[in-house]
């Protein structure tokens, strides 16, 4: 056969690689076990409007998370970089009802800027603040539609023009059930339009 002969490998969620992300969210009463500062790890969560920046995630409704979320109406999305990849992988294989997922971790509960009662995770690169606008029923998944309304980042990530640099978070994309660190930069947005002069510019830069 030749390379580009197509077989049918039947209807599945292939659409890869997505984001592999931590979300925490605590219940209203963060002191009782019910209720404590808890990390899912969600593939299945996306960009879905520009002005407001809103966003979707899907989760499944036997999770432990998915009942405080419901509850507050809050979560945070953590960006997972290099450092946050094996906890990330142990918060997608263990229950928040089970054991205490930041404990375990040894990551850091901190209160999130702009909600009310989600703890966002101190270790992660960049934290997003969520508050739910509405929940989709699927047939395995229920999505939580959120608005974006706040953002904090490390330090060491913004340039002197306060300029967010992402290329320098070392994050991690998920890939047909794998973890891949993000590699070689290969272009920019519009780079197939840009000058010369440009390219070299944002090509060479670190
Ligand atoms: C890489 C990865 C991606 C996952 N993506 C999702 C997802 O998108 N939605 C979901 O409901 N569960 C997803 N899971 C499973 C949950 O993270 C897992 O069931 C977790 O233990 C639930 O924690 P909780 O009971 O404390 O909420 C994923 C797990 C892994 C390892």
């Amino acid at each position: 056969m030749a390379k580009h002969d197509k077989i049918n490998v039947g209807a599945s969620t292939i659409l890869n690689p997505v984001p592999v992300v931590m979300i925490s969210c605590a219940g209203k009463d963060p002191s009782t076990t019910e209720g404590r500062p808890n990390i899912i790890t969600v593939a299945w969560a996306g960009t879905i409007n520009s002005e407001p920046p809103m966003v979707s995630v899907s989760i499944r409704k036997s999770r432990h998370s998915h009942k405080l979320i419901s509850e507050t109406g809050e979560f945070v999305i953590n960006l997972v970089n290099k450092q946050l990849c094996k906890p990330c992988d142990l918060c997608g294989v263990k229950s928040g009802a089970d054991i205490d997922k930041f404990a375990t971790c040894g990551l850091t509960a901190v209160k999130a800027d702009d909600l009310e009662y989600a703890y966002a995770i101190k270790e992660a690169p960049v934290s997003i603040s969520c508050k739910v606008e509405s929940v989709t029923e699927l047939p395995s998944h229920d999505v939580f539609t959120a608005t974006v309304v706040g953002v904090t980042a490390d330090s060491y990530l913004l340039d002197e023009n306060g300029r967010l640099c992402l290329d320098n978070a070392n994050l991690v994309a998920y890939n047909h059930g794998e973890y891949f660190l993000l590699g070689k930069k290969l272009g920019f947005f519009g780079y197939s339009v840009a000058s010369e002069e440009i390219i070299k510019k944002r090509m060479g830069e670190k």
